[in-house]
């Protein structure tokens, strides 16, 4: 249907295999596909991050909420411009959502003074989104934690290759949550990892994942335990065998797979500095390595982005939007602070299609059709 898609997978024979042998394996819920997924994604964030994979990453942000203890009656600082999932954990668990605005028009991270002056004696944790793969201003961001005394969680859904003055995003926060959906970096359908430095949260995080069960049923099964103890009220948040196997096999083709994005955002760039009508959001970054998520623009005030979308579907090209105004939704309309800068860019943005298999003619493809668009 699609000339170009926003998004195709970066599949081959190596996530059949992965999965195949799995099957093969006749053990499919939890066990050492996943231990060893956990043992590669700590390795791979260093800091000492111990990590435990789930089912997805709005069951990782429940979680560190819950973990942090975040209850009934709490504030938690959280972002304008993300995925609805950050708003939905937080609001379901009784606390009240505060939005922090972004900094600019070219800098869409959570501003850090925006956050400051939100802070009530309510507030109990500070929840940020590294949008697109660009780290927020940590610095200032861990320091305002520190001295408020706030939970910091990490909302990493965009972020697995992406760091912070060459620190792993992830490894700042009290706890992290990953996404592990389709069009991620790290692509397994649906999974997650939530993640942390502190042995406490990560016994309450352990429990959260799968009923408060001292033992998983793979150790039942290997002989090692007859029965187990409830130690915590907890979920069924688990991952499966077949998704812990793909994500070792993406993990390995993250580093290649993200160069690949790096090249396309740079070709895009040659292509599109040129047109008056956009903007490009962390065009000069400078606050470490992204991993290119996505690939965002901001059109111009005289810019109808209905037309352009509806003109490059014409021509065959598939567009999305990161994200709608959380305030203009039904179940937030009136409930949550305005955020003039984020509600500008969720009316003005327009996300191009990138994924690490792109061509640099699929580029030109939806840069002529951007073009076609905009007239
Ligand atoms: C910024 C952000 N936060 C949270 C989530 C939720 O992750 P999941 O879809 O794995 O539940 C997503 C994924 O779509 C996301 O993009």
């Amino acid at each position: 249907m699609w000339h170009v898609q926003l998004f195709k997978l970066n599949y081959d024979e190596q996530e059949q295999q992965a999965v195949q042998k799995v099957l093969n394996s006749a053990w499919i819920t939890m066990g050492q596909q996943t231990i060893d997924f956990e043992t590669a994604f700590s390795d791979f964030l260093g800091y000492d991050t111990q990590c435990l994979a789930v089912s997805n990453g709005t069951a990782a942000l429940h979680m560190a909420l819950l973990a942090c203890g975040i209850q009934s009656g709490d504030e938690v600082i959280t972002p304008s411009l993300t995925f609805i999932a950050d708003q939905n954990v937080t609001h379901l668990i009784g606390a009240a959502n505060v939005l922090a605005d972004i900094s600019s028009p070219e800098d869409w991270s959570m501003d850090p003074i925006e956050i400051e002056a939100h802070i009530t004696e309510k507030t109990k944790a500070v929840m940020i989104v590294h949008y697109a793969g660009y780290a927020c201003d940590m610095d200032s961001i861990v320091d305002i934690c520190k001295r408020h005394k706030l939970y910091l969680i990490e909302d990493c859904a965009h972020t697995p290759g992406a760091d912070y003055k060459g620190q792993p995003l992830g490894t700042f926060g009290d706890v992290a949550a990953f996404s592990f959906f389709t069009n991620k970096n790290l692509s397994l359908g649906e999974g997650g990892m939530v993640v942390t430095q502190n042995p406490e949260l990560f016994i309450k995080l352990k429990g959260l994942r799968s009923h408060g069960m001292t033992v998983p049923s793979f150790d039942r099964y290997k002989g090692r335990a007859n029965s187990y103890d409830i130690e915590m009220p907890g979920f069924n948040y688990r991952i499966d065998e077949m998704r812990s196997a793909l994500g070792l096999v993406q993990l390995r083709k993250l580093e290649d797979a993200n160069r690949k994005r790096k090249e396309l955002v740079e070709y895009y760039y040659n292509r599109l500095d040129t047109i008056q009508e956009i903007t490009i959001p962390y065009r000069y970054f400078s606050r470490g390595k992204p991993n290119y998520h996505i690939m965002p623009v901001l059109l111009s005030d005289k810019t109808d982005r209905n037309t352009v979308i509806e003109s490059m579907k014409q021509d065959g090209v598939q567009t999305s939007i990161h994200y709608p105004a959380i305030q203009n939704f039904t179940a937030y309309k009136g409930k949550v602070n305005s955020t003039p800068k984020a509600e500008y860019v969720s009316i003005h943005e327009l996300t191009l299609p990138l994924y690490p298999t792109m061509a640099f003619e699929e580029i030109d493809i939806v840069c002529d059709a951007l073009i076609r668009g905009l007239v």
